[in-house]
């Protein structure tokens, strides 16, 4: 719990409330209003939650404004540069970076834990072939929990359930893709690293083996430790939500990957893709700006806005310089690229775009580098659902851990029909 020591005073009636300021340690604040109801008989009504603080968290800081992205402290461009994803995951899930010793446990445990159990392959094959991998993948996590029993030690359990979903959430994703082409499982080897077992898995062919090039592994674990928490966000907010009913870990992250699926939040990547590919097959960005801007049509800019950064997303930044120079080293001239950088400084000098607070995002580039590195179109979401779960998997374990601890259940304002008789159906 941050500070309470300051007081807000709410006057309601010509009576006077006393209710507590919580103060965080960058000097955010808020007003809790957990006795509001009690005190007052009134509720706060926030729609879209955009000004709602749903629980204290020492995980991420974020400042939409100055745009600042830092986990446990740490700033995202430092874990960019320096850091690995399984590092970066480490440092989310148990609140400190690791020393050498424990990152080299924790890659030993992650790989004794990276195989799927065998029976769950025929789950795959009776998907119809045009699922989309992130329903795959939702579906797939939840059903990990009915193949490994409980433990009896609670923590042993937590910390075994953390251990395999962190492994096997790539070795689903990169089955998902093989047998979606109808190609051979690759399994995972002990041999690599994180990243260089995924790209591996998905790639590697009897026909063609697969050689791994580091530039392409480290922009790998770049996009990760980019996605990898972004606090109380649409998915991460779903995770805490259906874990305060007491549900296990898998079904938690099932309802996260479903939220993510969404392209107002991680499907955006797909979308991006899909709306550069439009513009370049009908060349129609003229129209395409126009359409984003008239309030008739429901069209936006996808990859364009986000609800907490008001000013350019730090992570779009990194994630464009990264995709420059990807693009420079693997020699690869993307049309969709240009489209993007015309489409961003198109957008950026428009009044429209100016006057809302409309930057690019993280997806904005990260379709572009994903395409560099061989991803297809679909399973873009699945790669920012890899990377982000940590974050929900640190975030679930924080709300568990909360002495506070509550059932998550907001109130409503209900403005149907007043009480109504019922008419028998002979009568209607
Ligand atoms: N294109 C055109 N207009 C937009 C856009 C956009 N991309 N985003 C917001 N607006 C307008 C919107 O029409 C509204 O206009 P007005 O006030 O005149 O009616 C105003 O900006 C505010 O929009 P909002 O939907 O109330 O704002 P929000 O804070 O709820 O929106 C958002 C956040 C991400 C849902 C929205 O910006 C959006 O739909 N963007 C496109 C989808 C996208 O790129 N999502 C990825 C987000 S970043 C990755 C992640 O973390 O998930």
């Amino acid at each position: 719990m941050g500070t309470m020591t300051e007081f807000v005073k709410v006057i309601y009636n010509d009576e006077e409330f006393q209710l507590p300021l919580v103060v965080g340690t960058e000097g955010e604040k808020a007003i809790d209003i957990s006795r509001l109801r009690q005190e007052t008989g009134l509720i706060t009504l926030d729609t879209g939650y955009a000004n709602t603080g749903s629980c204290t968290s020492s995980i991420t800081f974020m400042d939409g404004e100055k745009g600042i992205l830092r986990y446990r402290g740490i700033p995202v461009e430092q874990l960019a540069e320096h850091s690995s994803f399984m590092e970066t995951s480490y440092l989310l899930v148990s609140g400190r970076l690791p020393t050498r010793q424990e990152l080299t446990e924790f890659s030993v445990l992650l790989n004794d834990h990276s195989l799927v159990h065998e029976d769950m392959r025929a789950f795959y094959e009776n998907f119809p072939r045009s699922s989309h991998p992130m329903g795959i993948l939702s579906s797939m996590a939840n059903a990990v929990k009915s193949f490994y029993p409980e433990l009896q030690n609670l923590e042993e359990e937590i910390n075994m359930t953390v251990t395999r979903l962190l492994s096997k959430i790539r070795t689903m994703a990169a089955m998902s893709y093989k047998i979606s082409r109808g190609h051979k499982v690759v399994y995972p080897r002990p041999d690599l690293t994180y990243g260089a077992n995924f790209m591996n898995m998905m790639f590697d062919s009897p026909v063609r083996p697969f050689e791994i090039d580091d530039d392409v592994v480290k922009a790998l674990n770049v996009f990760w430790i980019l996605h990898a928490d972004h606090e109380q966000n649409c998915s991460t907010s779903a995770v805490r939500m259906v874990g305060s009913a007491k549900v296990n870990l898998y079904a938690a992250i099932s309802a996260g990957i479903a939220a993510l699926w969404g392209p107002l939040h991680g499907g955006a990547n797909q979308a991006v893709i899909e709306m550069l590919s439009d513009i370049a097959a009908n060349k129609n960005m003229d129209r395409a700006i126009e359409r984003a801007k008239d309030k008739n049509d429901s069209f936006r800019l996808m990859g364009f806005g986000h609800r907490v950064y008001k000013t350019f997303d730090l992570r779009m930044k990194i994630m464009k310089k990264m995709c420059d120079t990807l693009l420079e080293k693997l020699n690869i001239s993307d049309p969709l690229l240009d489209i993007a950088v015309e489409l961003e400084q198109i957008a950026l000098k428009d009044d429209y775009f100016i006057e809302h607070n409309l930057y690019p995002n993280v997806d904005f580039y990260s379709g572009i580098v994903m395409r560099a590195i061989g991803i297809p179109t679909n399973m873009f979401t699945v790669m920012f659902a890899i990377g982000r779960l940590p974050g929900w998997i640190a975030q679930w374990k924080e709300s568990q851990d909360d002495p506070n601890w509550k059932l998550c259940r907001p109130r409503q304002i209900y403005t149907g029909p007043a009480e109504t008789e019922y008419v028998p159906i002979g009568k209607r």
